[in-house]
């Protein structure tokens, strides 16, 4: 698909989206996505053509599996995958192969060749406040995104098993799977202010020599972006100290899962959260943050990450760059003005808005 779709203004172009909306406040935000959505289609003359599929718990409860064979058949088949979230204390005790988050999502990222998620994290001025950080850290501004590896490390290597006294993981990568994941860091450090940061922990693992020797190897390719390492116990520090120094960040699966988790805390809400899974053929795009079970059904949950993940998914997914910045621009005026779930207002004068309201106006100002 090319950017020159959105410009045909005669003949709507058709977009295939499986919606998973899974479990928890799941359901909810992705309706508010689908009502933003439906604002871009409106404005930019698309039509998006919605498949509705079960994974996680919603998929247990009514299939017994977390990932059912219809929902696989509909992601393979669409342009791209719109998630909620999966998992809530209600599926917690089943076992690990049957749990929404590995027999769910793990499994979909595997089948659909998943290897590269974007996790990127601004602090947004007009909520800087809600920052835990003081503004000093600040100053700088903080734009970041880390590519984590998705597809291998810790999470899939091999052998993997629990007995009663002794559980065993493997953190196992091979050259061409860090290559890969590199490659796409690189070129988005191009597509920004150029500045890459490999984290790693080659100082005590194998597997960190390598990766390291691999993103060396692939460097020259790039000569326009400045590369740097750094161990990842420090990288942890630097997200605190000095945000602002990065641009992107590139890592393994699990240093990837904890630092995108710790970035998140940045803004102040994992509710404005968004990420995109890119694979070698379709993409899936998934709020940050988790099912939130506690804020479920109560119109309460922050709809900004999902909609921020369906402006990933016009963008990396469908080649529709402008309806993806409309979406941003309308998220950041429903900041300013002030018309925001509870978690982005403490400490301000104005009321909670419901995850409803927050979606009406979001698409309102996409006219
Ligand atoms: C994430 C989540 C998942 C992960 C879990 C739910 C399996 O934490 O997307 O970061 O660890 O990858
Ligand atoms: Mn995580």
């Amino acid at each position: 698909m090319d950017n020159t779709t959105e410009m045909k203004s005669t003949a709507k172009a058709n977009f295939k989206i499986a919606v998973l909306p899974g479990d928890g406040i799941g359901p909810e935000v992705m309706e508010a996505a689908q009502r933003v959505l439906s604002a871009v289609s409106k404005k930019f003359n698309l039509h998006f053509e919605y498949g509705h599929g079960l994974i996680g718990g919603a998929a247990l409860d009514a299939m017994d599996t977390p990932l059912p064979e219809d929902t696989l058949h509909l992601c393979r088949s669409a342009d791209a995958v719109l998630l909620g979230s999966v998992g809530g204390p209600k599926w917690d005790a089943l076992p690990p192969e049957k749990r929404p988050e590995r027999g769910g999502l793990l499994a979909l990222r595997k089948q659909l060749n998943l290897f590269a998620n974007l996790r990127p994290v601004r602090v947004y001025p007009s909520i800087a406040h809600l920052s835990p950080l003081n503004s000093r850290r600040l100053e700088n501004g903080v734009d970041l995104l880390t590519v984590r590896e998705l597809s291998g490390g810790i999470y899939f290597g091999e052998p993997k098993e629990k007995c009663d006294t002794s559980g065993l993981d493997t953190m196992y990568y091979d050259k061409q799977t860090i290559s890969r994941v590199a490659r796409l860091a690189f070129e988005a450090a191009g597509r920004r202010r150029n500045k890459l940061t490999s984290v790693d922990k080659a100082n005590v693992l194998y597997s960190s020599l390598l990766w390291r020797e691999a993103v060396e190897e692939i460097a020259p390719e790039y000569p326009k972006v400045e590369l740097d390492h750094m161990y990842v116990d420090n990288a942890a520090m630097q997200m605190i100290v000095n945000p602002g120094q990065f641009d992107v960040i590139l890592t393994g699966n699990l240093f990837g899962d904890i630092l995108s988790d710790e970035s998140a805390a940045l803004p102040g809400s994992l509710g404005v959260l968004p990420s995109a899974s890119l694979g070698d053929s379709v993409h899936l795009f998934e709020p940050a943050g988790g099912s939130a079970p506690d804020l479920a059904g109560l119109d309460k949950a922050n709809p900004v990450a999902q909609i921020l993940s369906a402006a990933m998914m016009c963008e990396y997914g469908l080649g529709l760059p402008d309806a993806a910045a409309a979406i941003r621009k309308a998220v950041e005026q429903s900041f300013t003005e002030g018309i925001c779930t509870a978690d982005l207002l403490s400490g301000s004068e104005s009321p909670a808005a419901g995850t409803t309201q927050v979606a009406q106006a979001i698409a309102g100002y996409i006219i």
